[in-house]
């Protein structure tokens, strides 16, 4: 079992990053957060960081983005920025919280090989169900009955890269988007901070399956933790 070092990349208000720094301070999360990426100047994480004395920086990608140059281009350039910042620090995983940018190959590349994938995130539905911006939106939207969260590896895809684990809330018949946000939000700052203890004390198993790279988790409590999760936010309202 190890400390991780982790960088956390942000884009708004920060709930995940604060549930990691929290944790992290009591000691529940075998990891330190070294260093906070934004892509936007004024989110309120980096407000939350400097509160904790986490360096923080901000990679505003709009600063490459010119009419004379492709999409890819400037984001890889943006992404050499964030690279030569992380350079700065020992990380042994990034952990996407709300951060709003793809990544390029390029980026991934420096933080992958077959079957080390070196950057996480946490995605607000069940994939590979509703994929993209909106997965609590989209949940409701569709009459979904059970809405979900997981955390997954990020491949080159949009959302598709591989998943780590999912956990479950109920949808009630007067429910609304923001009442289901704050339930699956609950369980995002549950289920985020386990899985980084499961990579910690290497209980994430990597295997290939027909064409896919898939992961178990080799935890003998795995089964006792995510029934007292999704036990805590049944009871939500
Ligand atoms: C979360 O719902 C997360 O699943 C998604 O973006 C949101 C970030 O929320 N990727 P916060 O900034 O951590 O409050």
């Amino acid at each position: 079992m190890s400390e991780l070092n982790i960088a956390v990349f942000i884009s708004g208000s920060g709930t995940n990053l604060q549930s990691l720094i929290d944790k992290s301070e009591s000691g529940e999360l075998l990891a330190k957060i070294v260093a906070v990426i934004s892509d936007i100047d004024d989110a309120y994480g980096l407000v939350r960081a400097e509160r904790h004395n986490i360096p923080a920086f901000v990679v505003n990608y709009s600063r490459f983005i010119d009419s004379h140059r492709l999409k890819r281009e400037a984001y890889e350039e943006a992404e050499k920025e964030i690279i030569k910042i992380l350079e700065g620090f020992r990380i042994d995983y990034i952990c996407l919280a709300g951060y709003m940018r793809l990544l390029t190959p390029y980026f991934l590349s420096h933080f992958r090989s077959e079957y080390v994938y070196r950057v996480l995130n946490i995605h607000p539905a069940l994939l590979p169900s509703f994929p993209g911006r909106h997965g609590y939106e989209d949940t409701f939207n569709y009459g979904c009955k059970w809405g979900g969260i997981t955390v997954h590896f990020v491949d080159e895809g949009e959302d598709t890269g591989p998943i780590i684990a999912q956990a479950v809330y109920p949808i009630w018949p007067d429910d609304t988007v923001d009442k289901i946000r704050h339930r699956g939000l609950s369980l995002e700052h549950m289920l985020y901070p386990q899985c980084i203890n499961w990579l910690a004390k290497g209980f994430i198993r990597f295997e290939r399956k027909g064409g896919r790279i898939v992961t178990y988790i080799t935890d003998p409590d795995y089964r006792v933790v995510l029934d007292e999760m999704i036990k805590r936010v049944i009871v939500l309202k």
